[in-house]
């Protein structure tokens, strides 16, 4: 197979995917790290632009005045006339709960009615009812349903995803919603991440045995691990599911079995979570409704992601949510995702959440676009990989039907999507579905 550039003319680079006449393209500046402080705010913008890729991956991007000179396009390229709209990295969820089945409609109804959360989830409801239906469901009926979901979320504009198990809890489907990943992994452009959450609830078998469930989690580890159908683990830390000291144990076992570390955290209450968290190098530490100063300041100081989640705040009535503007301003490297579940949060499109990290947590426009790509991409393991376009990351683009990169969050509830391309190739369009 030929190589990338082994046929270029002198200063130029080889392209069989190109994207030319950009109005504003956000290349994200791909340095080194997870951006935080003035780094978070800088989107890297050239207007006029090029972007070019090879076999998938960016090879140059630039002002579209260089573009002769810096690109040969070879015969039978894709090359796409964006007409001055903009373009942006593929937005990257890092954190979803795709694989579920049912949906939990008379929950929501409660809640607007009064019912809290926990109060549903221990008269049975919450996650137990969703782990009935997941149990009761086949491998594929669970991978269609996912397909579904995963063909939504590439309609706004997401190329990778990450994905939790969790609705199991029991070996046989936590398997099966790991499997769920695993086959939607190679059936769907999209790219998933997969994190084993065994520990997201305590299930009915071991209401009373606490003890007894956490060493089950832990003999969970190793099938997990060894099918290499996991690269995170995450736990519940919080009232009514893991208290700190067993996520501690819980956390420390999966590393052992080289699965990295997540943690919801500080969702429901502030428990300590995100103090463990950070204590424990977990990659990301996600929710932060109720997260104490304490937790902030550790978070400022350690490599963590904080990964906020404004629709689930939302969703559950919890006004504002998050502590957003002081995380950025207290150098917390922040990201945000949907939280996609059938309990908490059924909105599945990165842009409203943009909007929602603007209008409710204070983040400004620039600021949601770096936590939804960039530092999106570092909470999923994808780090300088994806998420921003420098030589060599993966061609996940998306031209929005604007020529203003404002209007992304700005457009509340417009899918502004034009085209999603993944890894090089035109994957979704709004004229051509
Ligand atoms: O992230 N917090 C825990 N898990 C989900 C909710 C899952 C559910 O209610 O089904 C969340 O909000
Ligand atoms: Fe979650």
């Amino acid at each position: 197979m030929e190589k990338a550039g082994s046929r270029n003319l002198p200063g130029k680079v080889l392209a069989d995917m190109v994207v030319i006449n950009i109005g504003q393209i956000l290349t994200m500046n791909p340095g080194k790290g997870p951006k935080r402080g003035a780094e978070a705010k800088d989107l890297g913008i050239i207007e006029d632009a090029f972007l070019a890729a090879y076999q998938g991956k960016v090879v140059a991007c630039g002002p579209q005045a260089a573009f002769p000179e810096r690109v040969e396009v070879l015969a039978g390229a894709t090359v796409i006339d964006a007409c001055g709209k903009v373009v942006a990295p593929g937005f990257i969820d890092s954190h979803t709960h795709v694989v579920f089945a049912g949906w939990r409609a008379d929950e929501y109804g409660m809640r607007c009615r009064g019912a809290s959360y926990l109060e549903i989830a221990e008269q049975g409801g919450g996650i137990m009812s969703t782990v009935r239906a997941t149990r009761s469901a086949s491998k594929e009926e669970l991978v269609e349903r996912t397909l579904g979901f995963l063909d939504e979320m590439l309609s706004f504009g997401t190329t990778s995803c990450e994905a939790k198990s969790g609705y199991g809890l029991n070996l046989e489907t936590e398997i099966k919603q790991l499997e769920v990943i695993q086959e939607c992994n190679r059936l769907h452009p999209i790219d998933i991440v997969p994190t084993f959450m065994g520990a997201h609830a305590f299930p009915p078998e071991f209401r009373h045995d606490r003890k007894g469930y956490i060493d089950e989690i832990i003999r969970m580890f190793e099938p997990v691990s060894s099918n290499k159908l996991a690269k995170f683990a995450d736990v519940f830390c919080d009232v009514g599911n893991f208290t700190v000291d067993e996520s501690r144990v819980i956390l420390e076992e999966a590393r052992k079995h080289g699965l990295e570390l997540k943690v919801h955290a500080d969702e429901l209450e502030n428990t300590g979570a995100t103090e463990l968290a950070c204590e424990l190098g977990a990659v990301s530490c996600d929710h932060l409704i109720k997260v104490s100063q304490k937790g902030i300041e550790m978070l400022a100081e350690s490599d963590t992601i904080a990964v906020l989640l404004p629709a689930t705040s939302c969703f559950l009535g919890e006004f504002p949510g998050a502590p957003g503007r002081q995380m950025l301003d207290s150098g917390v490297a922040v990201a945000i995702a949907t939280d996609f579940n059938p309990g908490t949060c059924t909105a599945l499109s990165i842009p409203l959440c943009m909007t929602l990290a603007c209008s409710a947590l204070g983040f400004s426009p620039e600021e949601a676009f770096v936590a939804a790509t960039w530092n999106a991409a570092w909470a999923s393991g994808l780090g300088g990989i994806a998420g921003g376009f420098g030589p060599g990351f993966a061609m996940d683009a998306v031209i929005f039907d604007t020529h203003d990169y404002m209007d992304v969050p700005y457009r509340f509830g417009i899918n502004l999507v034009d085209v999603v391309i993944k890894a090089g190739k035109p994957v979704r369009s709004k004229n051509n579905k």
